[in-house]
């Protein structure tokens, strides 16, 4: 008896003394968004102790009262323009911050806006001034007897002039200036240092080093020396970029939290399932050691992105900003993944409670005689579904061009809850319940989301 009590002691200091955290990112811009309290689920059964929101959504905010996770609510670019006066302010900070902590939820963070000055992907997001409408968030908030709530916004990599030689980075010249303004505010304001980083483009398209070196395992063969620090991996390579430059700036202990991190399993090169998977494996590994880097020993705190797939997120920044995520849109994992650090080979928890809708796929007939009328069809369909696993490179690409057809009536059918006249397509369409997945291309069958439940297409779904 008295042995298993010191057993389980053993264990339980073995999986506590790790300080590091990882988080998590939960955006919801799906066709079928998961029910909130299945998101709840996912992360308690996942122990994943922290999130960042990608929105404001209130209805979803609430739902983590009593759940002793720690959330950072997003305010999204576009809104940092529109509340710009302190009223409007008192106003957005009172609804998504007061009434939901008063209801309990731990809120421990706003993001006002993200990566304000990038121009690798998000050049054409809504630029905002970002020293204002940060310190406009912090008054109000602190006018609210909210001081706990720590004000930030995230950055891109692209602010910083990464090299191979991470002492000598500095800030772009056309951001520096605001940038020190910034860190000036960070400091002030006991705010955190948060970089977003998606290692895989860096090595590709910035360092230009062998894909091997964003792993951890280190098969590269390839180590990148700077000084007395020795570089086997791209993480801790970026990582030391961002502290060099944050102490060049005069700020050697400010914290730094990477605010998102991943690999894309579609849409991008070397995009896919196996990587993932072996990316996260290395990287959470890394984490629980608490090795740190060479120039900041100690814990890092990360937040991975994402928990799912956004099938409706913008794609001009390319197709990959789509599969983000670490499970399906449908609350389905990927690929194994331990999230409590233990290294683990298994799959994490999957959203209890998904039902699915029937397993039957629209395709389509095969009839070319008329290409214009089937081109026509397709354009149609991929405009109401996500077709970006079609393109070269991607899950589906592959596939032959009257497979492609079938793919994409496939989605726009799913997406419109299986409704028989979805599956029309001018005639070209025909209902199977058949699997016509191949491969790595997986033709999906839509799950029931939040509205079914809610009764709103229960109609819609009886009808057929
Ligand atoms: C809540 O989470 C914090 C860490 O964020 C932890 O220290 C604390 O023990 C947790 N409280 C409960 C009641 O689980
Ligand atoms: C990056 O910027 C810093 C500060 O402006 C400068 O000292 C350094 O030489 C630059 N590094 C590269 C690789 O351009
Ligand atoms: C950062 O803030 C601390 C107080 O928390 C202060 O002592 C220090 O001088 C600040 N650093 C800079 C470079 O302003
Ligand atoms: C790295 O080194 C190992 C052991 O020397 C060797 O087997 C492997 O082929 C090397 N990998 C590359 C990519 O050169
Ligand atoms: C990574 O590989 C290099 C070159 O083969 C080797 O010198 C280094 O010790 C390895 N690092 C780790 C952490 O295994
Ligand atoms: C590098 O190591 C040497 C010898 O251990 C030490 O004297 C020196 O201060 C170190 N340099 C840096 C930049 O840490």
């Amino acid at each position: 008896m008295r042995l298993t009590i010191g057993i389980i002691l053993v264990v339980l200091l073995m999986t506590s003394c790790v300080n590091s955290y990882v988080g998590i990112t939960y955006g919801r811009q799906q066709s079928q968004q998961l029910v909130p309290s299945m998101v709840v689920d996912m992360l308690l059964q996942n122990k994943i102790s922290a999130v960042r929101f990608m929105t404001s959504a209130s209805d979803i905010i609430q739902i983590f009262a009593a759940t002793n996770i720690s959330t950072t609510i997003r305010l999204t670019n576009r809104m940092t323009n529109n509340i710009n006066k302190k009223h409007l302010a008192v106003a957005w900070l009172n609804e998504k911050i007061k009434v939901p902590a008063n209801k309990g939820v731990k809120i421990v963070g706003l993001a006002v806006g993200a990566e304000p000055f990038s121009n690798t992907f998000l050049n054409d997001i809504p630029k905002f001034d970002a020293v204002a409408s940060i310190s406009l968030m912090r008054e109000v908030l602190d006018e609210m007897d909210f001081r706990h709530v720590i004000t930030t916004t995230a950055h891109g990599v692209d602010v910083f002039n990464v090299s191979k030689v991470p002492s000598e980075t500095g800030f772009r010249d056309d951001v520096k200036g605001v940038m020190l303004k910034l860190l000036e505010f960070y400091n002030k304001t006991g705010a955190p240092f948060v970089v977003n980083m998606f290692p895989l483009h860096i090595v590709r398209d910035v360092l230009n080093c062998p894909i091997e070196f964003t792993f951890f395992d280190n098969m590269s063969n390839l180590t990148i020396t700077d000084g007395n620090a020795t570089y086997t991996n791209a993480v801790e390579l970026i990582y030391d970029s961002v502290v060099s430059a944050i102490t060049n700036a005069g700020y050697s202990t400010m914290k730094i939290v990477i605010g998102e991190i991943g690999w894309p399993t579609d849409g991008y090169p070397y995009a896919n399932i196996k990587n993932a998977e072996r990316f996260y494996k290395g990287l959470l590994k890394f984490i629980a050691s608490e090795k740190g880097t060479p120039l900041r020993p100690g814990s890092i705190d990360i937040y991975l992105h994402s928990l799912s797939d956004e099938n409706k997120f913008g794609r001009m920044y390319g197709a990959f900003q789509r599969h983000w995520g670490i499970y399906e849109a449908d609350g389905n994992p990927k690929y194994k993944i331990d999230f409590t650090l233990q290294d683990r080979d298994e799959y994490p928890y999957k959203a209890k409670g998904i039902v699915s809708m029937p397993r039957r796929w629209c395709m389509f007939n095969g009839d070319t005689s008329n290409l214009e009328l089937v081109r026509k069809n397709f354009n149609f369909a991929c405009g109401i579904t996500d077709c970006t696993p079609l393109e070269e490179g991607g899950s589906c690409g592959g596939l032959s061009e009257e497979s492609k057809f079938s793919y994409a009536f496939n989605g726009c059918y799913q997406r419109q809850r299986q409704v028989k006249q979805a599956c029309d397509f001018d005639g070209l369409g025909i209902i199977t319940t058949e699997n016509p997945s191949q491969d790595k291309c997986e033709f999906a069958v839509e799950v029931l989301a939040l509205e079914d439940h809610l009764t709103a297409n229960t109609e819609i779904l009886l009808k057929v």
